[in-house]
């Protein structure tokens, strides 16, 4: 049988490229989504089965150059992944429109491009979307006015899409990942924060970036072929528990 492609968007580093790597371990091609070029060319270098393809995945006239390329490339698309995210923290007041809109136009534009402009390949091969929201998106914390609200739709567009694409056979869920040690979260965590989510977190550590992987793969497998429109928290269990946890703990 041929093998599978997916496309991870934001696979340069992080939880992306953990991804990548999970997807080519099981047998899967993948088209990896970045616009960060020096990183993303790096980053694919040397994984068989993998192909880097440079785009920003906010920008409508990109993605849709860049989709048919990716079909071409693999003849045919099974599964999409809409990891790119950028976390841009500030209070509500210093978030200005430009910055609201440069969190937006990649978390949730983006999602909602890539998933539109894949959707004829996705209907053909019964495919699979999973869309990385986070827990600030189940959760509001401080400084978060435009993560966290661009996850949340993250977290309805993905229902949105298992309402309407599962009589075409396409499934849609959602990941919300807790802390992990990545560029993108070490650039808005201190010590003190990390020490805060350790205390916050049942399994009392943060996640890793496979991880994280290990959910997404399944939800593209054939091993979750009944799963759609869920939103799952892969967090240690930090979205379950309420307040007191270090107390009592001790
Ligand atoms: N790390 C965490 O603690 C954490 C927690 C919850 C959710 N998440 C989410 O997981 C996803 C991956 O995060 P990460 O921590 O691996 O981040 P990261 O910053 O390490 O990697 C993100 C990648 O996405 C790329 N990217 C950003 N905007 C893009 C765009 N418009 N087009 C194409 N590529 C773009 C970047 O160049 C980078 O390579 C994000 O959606 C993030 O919000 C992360």
């Amino acid at each position: 049988m041929d093998s599978k492609t997916a496309i991870v968007t934001g696979a340069a580093r992080g939880i992306g490229l953990a991804t990548t790597q999970l997807f080519l371990r099981e047998g899967w091609n993948v088209a990896m989504i970045d616009r960060d070029a020096p990183a993303l060319e790096t980053a694919a270098a040397g994984l068989e089965g993998a192909q880097p393809f440079l785009c920003d995945v906010s920008d409508p006239e990109q993605v849709a150059a860049t989709v048919p390329r990716i079909d071409a490339a693999f003849g045919g698309i099974n599964a999409l992944i809409n990891n790119a995210g950028v976390a841009d923290f500030g209070p509500i007041a210093e978030t200005d429109f430009a910055r609201w809109r440069r969190v937006m136009e990649t978390n949730l534009d983006g999602v909602f491009l890539m998933s539109q402009t894949t959707l004829p390949q996705l209907r053909a091969r019964k495919g699979a979307i999973v869309n990385i929201a986070s827990i600030s998106g189940l959760r509001a914390s401080t400084l978060r006015v435009a993560y966290g609200t661009s996850k949340a739709g993250v977290i309805q567009l993905t229902k949105q899409q298992a309402a309407e694409l599962g009589e075409f056979g396409v499934r849609a869920n959602c990941i919300c990942p807790g802390p992990v040690r990545t560029k993108l979260a070490m650039a808005v965590h201190s010590q003190e924060i990390i020490d805060a989510y350790h205390d916050a977190i049942p399994l009392n550590r943060y996640g890793s970036e496979t991880e994280i992987a290990e959910v997404i793969v399944f939800l593209c497998s054939d091993r979750a072929s009944y799963v759609t429109g869920q939103v799952i928290a892969v967090d240690g269990g930090f979205e379950s528990t309420g307040v007191g946890l270090p107390a009592l703990r001790a």
